[in-house]
Formats: structure tokens, sequence, C-alpha cells
């Protein structure tokens, strides 16, 4: 089955974890697919795994110049833009005695400017019937000691999501979040120190876990397809949580 079979999607952050997983479920549903990300030789890496419908861009989506780049790459493909997975982010522990204002803005600018301004910049871009998908966060319902400041970007995220649905639905654009819990990715080892820590945090957080375990990037990727795709054609403005129920039950 091809769902996106002629249709350009833009996935930023599509080096690692969840974003590449998803790059990979695109480009084999048919579609070309273009890659963002800042470390060059992880996009080097990416575009090869993903193959010949792969182009990567290399981007920061906190830095205006760079998304006019990587908007500039795809316009030039001449075909426009029928999907946006603006997935692109991430956070660091810090409790609220040790935040400092750099912390705050580098994750407000990466999470949240890095959203709006992805999307802005698409908008010109954007197909009929095109699906916007934006990747939040199950703690944007829950409160994470330490956590916090990322816990914020991530809810505003999920109003970004319902405002932009009532302000696009009239061009045909849909827009929908998707809520991941607790997912294997260098980018979650990567808030440990070492990869004893890190196995200790994954322990940790399956056990917070209704079903018992960590999610896979390919059990993000899928729902990430179907909020892309025609079988969510009346969804917009909702949050799917695919976190093996831990903000539901
Ligand atoms: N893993 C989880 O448990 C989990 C749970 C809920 C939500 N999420 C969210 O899921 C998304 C993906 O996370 P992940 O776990 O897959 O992390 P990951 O493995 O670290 O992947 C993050 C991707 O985003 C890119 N990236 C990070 N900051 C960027 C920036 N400022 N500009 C452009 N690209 C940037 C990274 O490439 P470069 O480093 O080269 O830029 C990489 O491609 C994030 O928004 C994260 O907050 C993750």
């Amino acid at each position: 089955m091809a769902r996106f079979e002629n249709k350009t999607v833009l996935v930023t952050g599509g080096t690692s974890g969840i974003g590449l997983a998803a790059a990979r479920r695109f480009a084999a549903e048919g579609a070309r697919v273009f890659v963002t990300g800042r470390r060059q030789e992880a996009l080097d890496q990416a575009v090869a795994e993903i193959g010949p419908a792969a182009t990567g861009v290399r981007g920061d989506v906190a830095d205006l110049a760079d998304l006019d780049r990587v908007v500039a790459a795809i316009e030039k493909a001449g075909r426009g833009l029928d999907v946006v997975f603006a997935n692109a982010g991430g956070g660091e522990f810090a409790a609220i005695e040790d935040i400092t204002w750099q912390h705050y803005a580098d994750t407000f600018n990466a999470n949240v400017g890095g959203t709006i301004f992805t999307v802005q910049k698409a908008l010109p871009l954007l197909n009929a019937g095109a699906a916007i998908v934006i990747t939040s966060s199950n703690i944007d319902v829950k409160g994470v000691p330490a956590f916090s400041v990322y816990a914020a970007s991530k809810a505003a995220l999920r109003s970004f999501t319902r405002s932009w649905a009532a302000e696009l639905t009239g061009r045909g654009i849909r827009v929908n979040s998707i809520a991941p819990g607790p997912i294997g990715t260098p980018g979650l080892s990567g808030l440990a120190p070492d990869a004893g820590a890190a196995e200790q945090l994954f322990e940790g957080l399956a056990s917070g876990v209704p079903m018992g375990r960590l999610g896979t990037t390919d059990e993000v990727a899928d729902p990430v397809l179907f909020l892309a795709s025609d079988a969510s054609s009346y969804l917009t403005g909702t949050e799917l949580y695919v976190d093996g129920g831990a903000s539901q039950v």
C-alpha cells in the first residue's frame, strides 16, 4: 500500500529517533521526504538510510534563515508540500531552583518557536488537503519533577494545535499532534549522563507505563502516518496519546 505516492513530506528532526522512523515509513509508502537536523553527519547517515526518496537539508528550527533554506529546497523541487511533521525538539532536566533564562530560552526557542516558524514558513507551499502533525508529549497533561520547562513547551504545542486547526480549516489543512510517552530513542537516553544511568531511567519510566514498557519509534511513526493520511480525514485539532496508557489509565 503506497498511501503517500506523489506526496511531498517534511520531517524536521528526521535524523534520529521518532523523526527518522517516521521519515523511513513515509518513504516506504511512496513519499518524497525532506528531512532536517542540525548535525550534517547525522543528516547524511539518515538520508542514506531512508534511501533515494530522501533529501537532507541541514538546519536548526530555532534559526529563521535555516528554515528559509529548508523551505527554498522544497519549493525548488516544485511539487509543493503535502505533510509537515514538525517534530524537532527536545529538553533537559532542570528543577525549579536550577532553571536559568538560557535553559528556558533554549527549550522554548527550539520546541515552541521552532514549531511556530516551521509551520508558518511551510504554509505558502502547502497543497490542498495537506496535513500538519506536531510532536508534543504526554507530559503536556502531566506534572513531572525537574522537567517543567519542557512540559510547558509541549503544552504550548497542544494549544497551537487547536488554534491552528481552527485557523487553517478554511484552506482544507488539518492540524493534529502526537503525544508520545517514553520512547526508546537517542534523545531519551541522552537525558542520562551515561549508559548505566540511561538503563535506570528507562526502567523507571517503564514502571510508570500501564503497558509496562517503553514504546518503539515505529509505534509512534504509525500513528503519525495515520494523522498525515486521508484515513484521518475528519480529525483536526486533536492530539493522539501514544504512551502505553500512561496518561489515560
Ligand atoms: N523519546 C521520547 O520519549 C519522547 C517523548 C515525548 C516526546 N518526544 C519528542 O519527540 C521529538 C523527537 O524526539 P526523539 O526522542 O526522537 O529525539 P532524538 O532521537 O534526539 O531526535 C531528535 C531529532 O531532532 C533534531 N533536532 C533537535 N533539536 C533540533 C533543532 N533545534 N533544530 C533542528 N533539528 C533538531 C535532532 O537532530 P540534531 O541533533 O542533529 O539537530 C534529531 O534529528 C521531540 O520533539 C521530543 O521532544 C520524545
